[in-house]
């Protein structure tokens, strides 16, 4: 596609809209070539090394386009083949200038080895998870999760597919040589700006306008003419695929999310929603050689609600493939191989799924609204990571109901950590063929419920929980989550003294002493702003005369609030010689709120789309930057502690400002602490790109 007369930042959708107002159909879209599937490579052992870094894919003929991967994929990872029962070790490294998580979406393990937002991989840093594969064999996967930033990171390609194996799965006659006949196919979709590159604006973004299966566009692949075995994840971020064949064939489903189902099911359509994955057996032995039949996404003209069936063709809710049905995926039959599959099974496996009449606890959760500006939330409260009051506790070795209740007004994907549930009753119907099966995401249609029955085995922690959320990556990000805690004994447990490990270890890396010491004598970014009571505050005025120390807060984060009296004591102690500015990530009025919560007198900039944030580099809350009078950028400091503030002190005054009286900081941390990570506003250039 030419877009050699558009600015960057136009989306494509705008050009193509442009088109298709000229001519009725797109014929640029429609005669790109076909490109062949990528077959993410495999790893096997147990030890697996993983490391995520800024990578590029040239989706569209000499183009280049920013992206994420692991182990320098152009997008998306290696896939992870874990056998049941080892035990595996893992060593994720974070190559990239933001932090992340991995979490092992599917399997049960215990709460710390589970990669949700607490576990939070700082750049530079290495994690090293190791614990045994419990899972029965199908198809899992593993993705960021770093809280409010897991669909920007999503959307840039990270994540990747896990195979488990068992000896059940391994004594059947199924098709598993991988690439071959056992095909692993990860989709998604994403729309583009002009210059080539993702468009990511959050919410705007939940549809993409392009169907990518493993990162590859218009994808084809080569299967031999005879039974093969799909192992499909829907990883968008929020639309839905009724998945079929173009010419209407059969399919038998071998595998739901967690394991084998007891006999194939046979299907001509079956809805994929986000987190989902299924493992498909296609007979293709009567096709000819040189012929084709797609897989395709019958999504034109579903009830409303349906995530991807919204009409129109642009943001917010809209989207080239928005009510559309699509090809996915075009298959070529080629020869059958030597070892052919020519049967699909009678009979799978045994399962023994938990019922009912085991159930020993039940709890309804509800989606609602959250947060002021009115996004989706469980129970009316957005997900807050310090809030410990709103964990749900849950007795180890428990089989309980969940009912999820939907509100009239969108559909979700509703996803559960550590367990694999059995879905036993849905208000919009039968509980569908190919949903009978071990699930750990399912789909709630609006103003439906779902109830589903689990067993929370095996691992307990006083210190550690895992999340609950929709897997919706946009609703997910902006608090449709929540958590649990599986105890050994819940009553004894007093949440709001649940003191997780993650939120009191913000680890300060040399990464992150480095960058902050490479700021120095640099200018300060300039910024025209004002205080919360509309006062103007620039930095050329601030520190025409007088040092300026800004202190970035995050409005969640209590480490800010814990720090907060010590800058106050400085900008007391200084008085008129020195000025001390906080710059806060929130509208006005939640900052006025941090401020009377916090007491603080110094003065306030709200900075709710990070731009001042941005700017200075500020990675974490209680980051710290001192600037000399004439606007030279003279220290900058990730965290606090008694003796950092001890130096900003002694560094004030050599830029000539006089103290009132003597400082003492004996009451403030002697290690270096830091405060929760900024991820919410950054743009892909500002930190993922070198
Ligand atoms: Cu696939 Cu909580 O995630
Ligand atoms: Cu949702």
């Amino acid at each position: 596609m030419s877009v050699g007369t558009v600015q960057p930042g136009v989306s494509r959708v705008i050009v193509a809209a442009a088109l298709a107002f000229f001519a009725a159909s797109l014929s640029a879209r429609e005669t790109r070539p076909f490109q062949d599937l990528w077959i993410p490579p495999l790893l096997t052992g147990t030890s697996f090394d993983l490391t995520l870094s800024a990578s590029t894919k040239s989706f569209w003929a000499g183009a280049t386009t920013k992206t994420l991967g692991y182990n320098g994929a152009p997008f998306w990872g290696p896939t992870l083949v874990f056998n049941a029962g080892d035990t595996v070790n893992l060593k994720v490294t974070n190559a990239t200038a933001e932090a992340t998580t991995v979490h092992w979406h599917g399997l049960h393990l215990p709460a710390v080895m589970d990669g949700g937002p607490h576990a939070l991989i700082e750049p530079g840093a290495t994690w090293t998870p190791s614990f045994t594969v419990m899972n029965r064999a199908a198809t899992y996967w593993y993705h960021p999760h770093p809280h409010e930033a897991t669909q920007k990171q999503l959307t840039y390609g990270a994540g990747g597919l896990i195979l488990v194996k068992d000896p059940i799965e391994a004594a059947l006659k199924l098709p598993r040589t991988y690439g071959v006949d056992d095909i692993p196919l990860v989709f998604t979709s994403r729309r583009f700006y002009a210059d080539d590159q993702f468009s990511f604006e959050g919410d705007n973004d939940k549809y993409g306008d392009y169907l990518l299966a493993n990162g590859t566009l218009d994808p084809q692949v080569s299967l031999p003419a005879q039974v093969v075995r799909l192992r499909i994840l829907n990883a968008e971020v929020e639309r839905g695929y009724v998945l079929g064949f173009s010419d209407n064939r059969t399919f038998h489903l071998i595998a739901t999310d967690g394991g084998l189902v007891d006999k194939p099911v046979a299907l001509t359509r079956l809805k994929l929603m986000v987190g989902e994955r299924v493992e498909l057996l296609v007979d293709l032995s009567a096709e000819k050689r040189g012929g084709f039949v797609n897989l395709m996404a019958y999504n034109a003209r579903q009830p409303f609600g349906f995530p991807g069936g919204e009409p129109g063709r642009s943001r917010p809710n809209g989207g080239l493939l928005n009510d559309q049905d699509f090809r996915m995926l075009r298959i070529n039959i080629a020869a059958p191989t030597a070892a052919s599959v020519k049967d699909i099974p009678t009979t799978l496996t045994h399962n023994a799924f938990p019922t009912v009449d085991q159930v020993t606890q039940r709890r309804t959760i509800h989606v609602t609204r959250g947060n002021p500006k009115g996004e989706f939330a469980f129970d009316n409260a957005s997900y807050d990571m310090h809030d410990t009051s709103r964990i749900q506790l849950v007795k180890l070795g428990a089989v309980e109901a969940w009912t999820i209740t939907n509100s009239p007004v969108f559909g979700h994907a509703f996803h559960i950590h550590d367990v694999q549930f059995k879905i036993v009753e849905r208000s919009d119907g039968p509980v569908a063929d190919y949903e009978q099966g071990w699930k750990d995401s399912v789909y709630v249609p609006r103003a439906a419920s779902v109830t589903f029955v689990a067993r929370f085995d095996d691992f307990a922690s006083d210190t550690d929980s895992f999340m609950y959320h929709c897997h919706m990556a946009n609703h997910e990000d902006s608090g449709l989550m929540g958590e649990f805690m599986v105890a050994k004994d819940p009553a004894a447990i007093d949440l709001k003294s649940v003191a997780f490990r993650e939120r009191h270890e913000h680890p300060i890396t040399q990464n992150m002493l480095a960058a902050a010491d490479r700021q120095a004598l640099k200018t300060a970014p300039a910024f025209e702003s004002s205080d919360l009571d509309g006062k103007a505050l620039s930095l050329a005025s601030l520190t025409e005369k007088k040092p300026l120390v800004l202190f970035f807060i995050e409005e969640h984060c209590p480490c800010s609030r814990d720090a907060s009296p010590f800058l106050d004591a400085i900008q007391a102690d200084f008085g008129d010689a020195c000025t001390v500015v906080g710059v806060i990530n929130a509208e006005a009025a939640e900052a006025r709120g941090w401020v009377k919560a916090a007491n603080c007198h110094y003065r306030v900039i709200a900075d709710p789309n990070d731009a001042i944030i941005t700017a200075y580099a500020a990675q974490r809350s209680v980051y710290t930057t001192l600037i000399a009078p004439g606007g030279k950028i003279a220290k900058t400091y990730p965290g606090y502690s008694a003796e950092m503030l001890t130096d900003l002190a002694s560094r004030i005054v050599s830029l000539g400002a006089v103290p009132a009286k003597p400082f003492s900081f004996d009451a403030a941390p002697k290690k270096l602490t830091a405060g929760c990570p900024f991820i919410g506003g950054h743009s892909v250039d500002d930190r993922f790109g070198q």
